[in-house]
């Protein structure tokens, strides 16, 4: 058994490696927060055996723990079962697969003007979204991850026409081919790490099962206000964060350190 207790002197904690930015952008993404959490005490000063990111979105805060605490085993949740899929996708055991079918929507891009870019966003689109059967999975996980970087500012939006799937309009197609956006050695990076943790894509209550006095929850829920249809997790409303801090509170009496 561990003790876990907030970093009460963080300048001391020693950071192995300042987080890397996430190669695409997620609603409410952490990705900026790095020094300020730090400086926050977020940090542990024990070696923690188990963190769960409940509601992991781009799985950035799980990556700066990566680095942290090279040894932990890392559980990323999310309820968005497209974005755990695609994240799977990724894996080591079929990032040759994933990668293969990104390069063929990169070269796309890169040989095609600003308006066909458009067009053939919305050509994809649609197939991802209403016509999945026509992809094989791993193309599908491919195609989300092509639509995220070069969908409206990194939004996802859904709707029932779009089988709350993926509707978000096309971003400006003005990147730049050779840009990080498209940089496979970042995404590579990022497969690497992704190949590292366990994944699962269950409502927060359900990663429950690992509270125990080494485990560390860190929840970052939708924010109330925010859309009411985040994607295809659904709503997130006062009952739930209600239900997260009684969620939460059972964990702390199991000896759990909880982060919201
Ligand atoms: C504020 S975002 C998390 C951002 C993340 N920390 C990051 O840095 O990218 C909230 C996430 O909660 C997920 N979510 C919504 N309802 C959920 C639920 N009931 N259980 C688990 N995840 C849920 C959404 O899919 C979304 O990715």
């Amino acid at each position: 058994m561990i003790n876990i207790q907030y970093n009460q002197n963080p300048q001391e904690i020693k950071l192995r490696e300042k987080s890397k930015r996430p190669p695409f952008k997620w609603a409410g993404g952490k990705d900026r927060m790095f020094k300020r959490y730090h400086l926050a005490g977020f940090f542990p000063e024990a070696e923690i055996e188990t963190f769960v990111d409940c509601f992991a979105g781009s799985s950035c805060v799980s990556r700066w723990v990566r680095k942290n605490y090279p040894e932990a085993q890392i559980i990323i949740n999310d309820k968005c079962l497209e974005l755990i899929d695609m994240f799977r996708f990724m894996q080591a055991p079929t990032w040759s697969y994933f990668k293969r079918e990104l390069e063929v929507h990169f070269l796309k891009y890169a040989n095609l003007s600003v308006a066909d870019r458009k067009k053939y966003y919305y050509e994809q689109r649609d197939i991802y979204a209403l016509q999945p059967g026509l992809l094989s999975p791993v193309q599908q996980a491919a195609t989300l991850y092509y639509l995220l970087i070069t969908g409206f500012n990194g939004i996802w939006q859904t709707s029932q026409n779009f089988n709350y799937r993926y509707a978000t309009s096309a971003g400006l197609q003005t990147m730049n081919p050779n840009g990080s956006g498209f940089d496979m050695n970042r995404i590579k990076e990022f497969s690497d790490f992704i190949s590292t943790v366990a994944l699962t894509s269950d409502d927060f209550e359900d990663t429950g099962v690992y509270a125990s006095p080494s485990t560390w929850f860190y929840a970052d829920p939708p924010y109330r206000c925010s859309f009411s249809r985040y994607n295809s997790a659904g709503e997130f409303t006062d009952v739930d964060q209600t239900r997260l801090t009684e969620f939460l509170n059972t964990c702390a009496d199991k000896g759990a350190f909880c982060t919201l």
